[in-house]
């Protein structure tokens, strides 16, 4: 199934060596994550053993090997964040999508994750979802904005 899109991908590079990480941030940008069948293809393809791309791909967080829902919730779980409320706002979250950070919901609507700082900590506890950003929540204002992802 996956198999045109990684040859498509890998064509694109001709004969270049050390094409990998480039090729699997393709397949990442395609897919939305890698699954096991690319990895074979991109290793027969490539002539590279699946256990070593397995390992490279599992090095760099720009690449996941689970499948990403539609929305991505990032809370904020850093110091600034966490004094604020945030593990009240990560366990509103878990328990509203019935996921844990790490999982997606089985309609592959959202991914859920923890970061250690967004980089705007005067506005947490915060969260970001599809790289927007959610400050001062609590939570009925997350609520809103949970219900509003379509
Ligand atoms: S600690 Fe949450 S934004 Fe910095």
């Amino acid at each position: 199934m996956y198999e045109k899109q990684i040859d498509q991908i890998i064509n694109k590079y001709g004969n270049e060596k050390g094409i990998l990480i480039q090729v699997l941030l393709d397949a990442q940008h395609e897919f939305g994550w890698i699954p096991k069948e690319a990895i074979k293809r991109i290793s027969e393809r490539l002539k590279i053993p699946y256990s070593q791309i397995f390992r490279v791909a599992s090095f760099y967080t720009a690449i996941s090997l689970k499948p990403v829902g539609r929305h991505l919730v990032r809370v904020c779980v850093g110091t600034a964040c966490y004094v604020r409320g945030a593990p009240r706002i990560l366990d509103s979250v878990e328990n509203k999508l019935k996921i844990k950070p790490g999982e997606t919901t089985n309609d592959g609507k959202f991914s859920l994750e923890t970061v250690n700082c967004l980089g705007c900590c005067a506005l947490g506890p915060v969260i970001e979802i599809d790289g927007k950003y959610y400050g001062k929540l609590n939570s009925s204002k997350l609520e809103t904005i949970l219900s509003n992802c379509d």
